[in-house]
């Protein structure tokens, strides 16, 4: 077992730090800019006490960059990194060439990216089992880190050098761009006359209802509405309405609904004509 540092008391080193000392892994220091947060996070943690970032790298085998991402290469290049040590960052986006100065005073470096969002760190601890982590990392520090994603009942994800750009981009249509497609029914209901303050509300368990079912079935399998049964003339209704509220609601209906028909072929639920149907309707 490792003695566990992390360097960074915001969001995700609180809710990473509290979870692997409930776990009984050894946190054994706390280092932020911010001293309050770390003798918080500190005071919630039997055997953690703050310290300077470089006491941190004396105390700790494994040491956690829960830093902001701009944060990460100017740390890796500052601080007395020693050989037989491991330092990881924990963002979706950043390559691992961000720690290569660590790497070059003989630590090993390595990736650990939780698939969620930690808004509120007094709930997030259990946003963490069933998530998924994205791990990068050689041997023998990949299998520490599997170890731990273990320990918090988290999926891991082993990513390949470089294609974290990808990944985080493509992650962002499962989780911000949600907000986004919740924002443009909002605003269309809103312009029909239903209260923005209902409008959520009434969005949110249709929008779970369809998770559900993708959970359940795949996307392909979970497809409903108007594309998935090929009504070609429902679908057109849309496009007169939207395009009647202004250019850009149609564009993006149009755009989602060119996807969305890639879907209903998969499901093989319409014959070629009602594809057809479809296609010339929507534009390429
Ligand atoms: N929150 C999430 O949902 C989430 C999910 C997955 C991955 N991540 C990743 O986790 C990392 C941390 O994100 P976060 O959301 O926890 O951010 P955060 O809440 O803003 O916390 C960042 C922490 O880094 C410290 N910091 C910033 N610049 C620093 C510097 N130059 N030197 C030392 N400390 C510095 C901040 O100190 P101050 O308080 O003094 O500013 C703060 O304690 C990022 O790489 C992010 O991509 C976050």
């Amino acid at each position: 077992m490792s003695r566990l540092a992390f360097i960074g008391a915001g969001r995700l080193g609180q809710v990473l730090a509290r979870a692997m000392a409930a776990q009984g892994e050894a946190v054994v220091a706390v280092s932020s800019r911010n001293q309050d947060a770390a003798e918080a996070l500190a005071l919630r943690i039997p055997g953690c006490q703050v310290m300077t970032q470089e006491q941190a790298l004396q105390a700790a085998d494994l040491v956690f960059l829960t830093v902001s991402d701009d944060a990460i290469e100017p740390l890796a290049r500052a601080l007395p990194w020693r050989s037989g040590q491991a330092v990881v960052h924990c963002s979706g986006a950043t390559e691992l060439t961000a720690l290569a100065a660590a790497g070059l005073r003989g630590a090993t470096v390595g990736g650990f990216h939780p698939l969620q969002i930690f808004s509120d760190p007094e709930n997030a601890a259990q946003l963490l089992a069933g998530s998924a982590v994205a791990i990068e990392a050689e041997p023998p520090l990949r299998e520490e880190l599997l170890r731990l994603a273990a320990l918090l009942g988290m999926q891991p994800l082993q990513l390949p050098p470089g294609t974290r750009a990808a990944y985080h981009a493509a992650a962002s249509f499962s989780a911000s761009f949600i907000l986004s497609l919740l924002d443009e029914a909002v605003q269309i209901w809103a312009g029909v006359g239903l209260p923005q303050q209902q409008a959520l509300q009434a969005l949110l368990p249709l929008a779970r209802g369809t998770l559900q079912a993708a959970e359940k079935r795949g996307l392909a399998g979970a497809l409903s509405g108007p594309i998935s049964r090929g009504d070609a003339g429902v679908v057109a209704g849309h496009l007169q309405t939207l395009d009647s509220l202004g250019a850009e609601h149609g564009a993006f209906y149009r755009e989602l609904s060119r996807r969305q028909l890639q879907l209903a072929r998969a499901s093989g639920r319409l014959d070629e004509q009602a594809l057809q149907r479809l296609e010339a309707l929507l534009g390429h």
